[in-house]
């Protein structure tokens, strides 16, 4: 029987981990694979003992044949492109393969079936986050056009991922899934632009959110290129993103200020509702006349607005919370516990995206 809470189990898992690659196809493989454990899961704890048997072999069968599915285009996929660490990577799939398959042969009794969880899950988790994260990377940072292999990938005979893994993929996301598309030539926009303006605060739980203003900026700045009908549709459903966007930040920055009793929130807080009001207005003029100048004057305002109020304000309150790091670390907890503050997958990716290419020596 399946458990009702599966997407949500799902989403936590993956939320948790981070194991977000920004690669449509094998971000959806990861989660069903991490779906079919949680299935697993769920069915083991009610099967009766004389079933008990056969449904471990059967999953351990399921499971099987759709890491050896997952495996394949990835291993395709590396060969493809000259991944350096092709063979190793190859090798760790092997071996996992082989564990199901020890697995079989060994007989479970129900009350230690955790320690099979248990492989399952850690080792899927660990391998998306080494392993498979670096291939990731490797692309990323060579700007390699990927889309184009699934693309032709996916035309192959029984290689196209089926209705229900797309719409699980979806459903884990929710009303992301539009946006959550990290391609990696934006990623590396908004790392040049978060560095050459300075304007890292080295406060994860700020710097998070403000990475996501400046990709919705970005991806505001690319929707421009496009033309006519398009361009005015994408650009106001990302100006709307970003608006909401907007709002949750300032919320969130105001919470921390609030319980860190930090000395310019009055100050602070004015300026965000002052440029929430001047945006309210532009937003209006645009929608009315939705003219290509008024698109351009919108997105050079808000830019300049929003990049000089993290360099100089949002920084003056970075220095605060370093200033005051227990305290700090102890409201951001319970701001996140509360969900007055909330990180979604895509927005730690990003942020994890960024670090990494911060961190990498330049080739
Ligand atoms: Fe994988
Ligand atoms: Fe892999
Ligand atoms: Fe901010
Ligand atoms: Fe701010």
């Amino acid at each position: 029987m399946e458990s009702p809470n599966l997407v949500q189990e799902v989403r936590d898992w993956w939320s948790r981990t981070n194991a977000y690659l920004a690669i449509p196809y094998l971000d959806t493989q990861h989660l069903w694979l991490a779906r079919l454990i949680l299935q697993m899961e769920h069915a083991l704890k009610q099967a009766q003992d004389e079933d008990f048997q056969k449904l471990y072999l059967e999953f351990l069968g399921q499971a099987k044949r759709y890491a050896q599915r997952h495996f394949r285009v990835e291993e395709e996929l590396m060969g493809k492109f000259h991944y350096p660490a092709l063979s190793s990577h190859q090798k760790r799939h092997q071996n996992f393969i082989a564990a199901l398959d020890n697995l079989s042969q060994r007989n479970f009794r129900k009350e230690n079936i955790f320690v099979l969880y248990r492989f399952l899950r850690q080792w899927i988790t660990t391998h998306i986050l080494k392993e498979d994260r670096h291939f990731a990377s490797f692309f990323a940072r060579r700007r390699l056009s990927i889309n184009e292999f699934f693309e032709w990938y996916s035309r192959k005979e029984g290689n196209e991922l089926s209705r229900e893994e797309k719409e699980f993929y979806r459903e884990v996301l929710g009303d992301m899934h539009h946006i959550v598309d990290l391609k990696p030539e934006r990623v590396e926009e908004v790392r040049k632009i978060f560095t050459s303006l300075r304007l890292e605060l080295k406060v994860p739980i700020i710097d998070i959110q403000h990475l996501w203003l400046i990709k919705l900026v970005v991806d505001l700045d690319y929707s421009l290129k496009e033309r006519g009908q398009v361009r005015n549709e994408l650009f106001s459903a990302i100006l709307m993103d970003l608006f909401r966007y907007v709002k949750e930040h300032f919320y969130a920055e105001e919470c921390l200020m609030e319980a860190l009793s930090y000395e310019a929130f009055k100050e602070h807080q004015d300026k965000h509702r002052q440029f929430v009001k001047n945006l309210e207005i532009q937003y209006k003029i645009f929608g009315d006349a939705l003219q290509e100048r008024l698109g351009v004057t919108l997105l050079k305002d808000l830019r300049s607005w929003l990049y000089t109020h993290i360099a100089l304000d949002d920084r003056r309150l970075g220095r605060y919370i370093q200033e005051h790091r227990e305290k700090s670390a102890l409201v951001s907890k319970k701001l996140l516990q509360d969900k007055k503050i909330t990180l979604r997958p895509a927005q730690i990716a990003l942020y994890k995206a960024v670090k990494e290419q911060l961190a990498l020596p330049k080739t």
